[in-house]
């Protein structure tokens, strides 16, 4: 709509460029997780009154399933929400010997505000996957810049790093601050699991405004019914 600024929007289309530079289609360990992003770059921005709910599917257009997403993952697991061109990390977190994790709610700070909110912890028959905003709460880089590193990465075990200018977030601890330079958490994506059919959906999102926006719901165009999981290869 027109009563929308330019810079958020820019900011979607500057995050989707960079996603369309690096993207690939890869497996995701013995996974079929095959991806695409479907859409274009929008041409208009629109308001969306509400998070919507949406079903996450693979490239093919099947809902994915959890033995679609690798525990521990080396590879990045995205998917777009609430608005197109926004990414957002899918992980399935584990131990060190790749067992999955149950992932806890817990209270997470916000140093920028002094606050903190809920998180909405982990999901799927063993509660161990978890989703967040891609984009770094610091300056905005996106993936591969920021990306989780399994817990047999010495460097960075178990976390989401920002190669830009270093900033560390917890994925187990509702995507945390670690290390700054960012001062807020990464916001949390709420994932609702169905057992009856093993699907998952993207349903809200919880904790600090998406990096770029001064609303999660301006600034970008409305996504359909279903997201695409799409599958980013490193160093591509
Ligand atoms: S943009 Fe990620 S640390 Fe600066």
């Amino acid at each position: 709509m027109s009563n929308i600024s330019p810079g958020p929007d820019d900011e979607g289309r500057r995050t989707f460029l960079k996603m369309m530079g690096v993207l690939g289609v890869g497996l995701v360990g013995a996974g079929a997780l095959r991806g695409v992003i479907q859409n274009l770059l929008p041409s208009t921005s629109n308001v969306v009154s509400a998070f919507p709910t949406l079903i996450l599917i693979s490239g093919s257009g099947s809902p994915i399933k959890t033995g679609d997403i690798t525990v521990n993952a080396p590879t990045v697991v995205l998917f777009q929400y609430p608005l197109e061109n926004e990414p957002n990390f899918l992980l399935r977190l584990g131990d060190a010997n790749n067992n999955d994790k149950a992932i806890e709610s817990v209270s997470v700070s916000v140093p920028a505000t002094g606050k903190s909110f809920q998180s909405p912890g982990g999901v799927g028959p063993y509660r161990s996957i978890v989703a967040s905003s891609a984009i770094c709460q610091h300056l905005g880089c996106d993936p591969p810049e920021i990306r989780f590193h399994p817990p047999s990465d010495a460097s960075f075990p178990g976390l989401v790093h920002c190669d830009c200018h270093g900033s560390t977030y917890d994925p187990s601890k509702g995507f945390a601050v670690v290390t700054g330079p960012t001062t807020q958490p990464l916001p949390n994506a709420i994932l609702s699991y169905d057992s009856t059919n093993d699907t998952y959906k993207v349903v809200n999102m919880v904790g600090p405004t998406i990096y770029g926006h001064s609303n999660d719901l301006s600034g970008g165009n409305q996504l359909p019914s279903k997201t695409t999981t799409t599958v980013l290869v490193q160093g591509s």
